[in-house]
């Protein structure tokens, strides 16, 4: 992709996120430096009060650094402690061993839920979940 096409790209990107602010998404940039955008991370309400979904990528030359290990964390806290979440779900393709092995590290568990499939993304995908300290399993 040239640079212009690049660019378009990335403002079309950002100005869907912003639209969907509106359904209760967020979705923010990891930095170090509050500037230098090195990943994302999502986190979004479904369809079940009290539960929201988290999705997260960091650029490849920025991994194995715990950029999204401390991401995931403040997220997580965010749903429990300022919206009141009770469940933090996870889907994650099988074959995808860093983000299940960043998924097991965060404390999130594999569910039984049946596998589901997603816009966009090639394989089946399971859930994961985590709930907040307190509540039942
Ligand atoms: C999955 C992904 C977000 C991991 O991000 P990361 O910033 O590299 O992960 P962290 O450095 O925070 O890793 C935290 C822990 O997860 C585990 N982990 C992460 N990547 C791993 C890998 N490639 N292999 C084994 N364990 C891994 C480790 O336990 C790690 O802790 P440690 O480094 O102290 O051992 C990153 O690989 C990525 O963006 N992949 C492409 C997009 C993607 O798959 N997103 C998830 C879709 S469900």
């Amino acid at each position: 992709m040239d640079r212009r096409r690049r660019a378009l790209h990335g403002r079309t990107y950002l100005a869907r996120a912003r639209e969907r602010r509106a359904d209760g998404r967020i979705q923010l940039a990891i930095t170090t430096d509050g500037h230098q955008p090195l990943g994302e991370i999502l986190l979004f309400p479904t369809q079940t009060p009290g539960e929201a979904e988290l999705a997260y990528a960091i650029g490849a030359r920025h991994r194995r650094q715990r950029l999204t290990a401390r991401a995931v964390q403040l997220i997580t806290d965010y749903a429990y402690y300022t919206l009141h979440m009770q469940r933090i779900l996870l889907r994650i393709a099988e074959a995808n061993t860093a983000s299940v092995a960043l998924a097991r590290a965060a404390g999130f568990h594999l569910t039984d839920a049946a596998p589901t499939t997603r816009e966009g993304a090639r394989d089946e995908l399971l859930t994961w979940q985590h709930r907040r300290v307190g509540t039942d399993q």
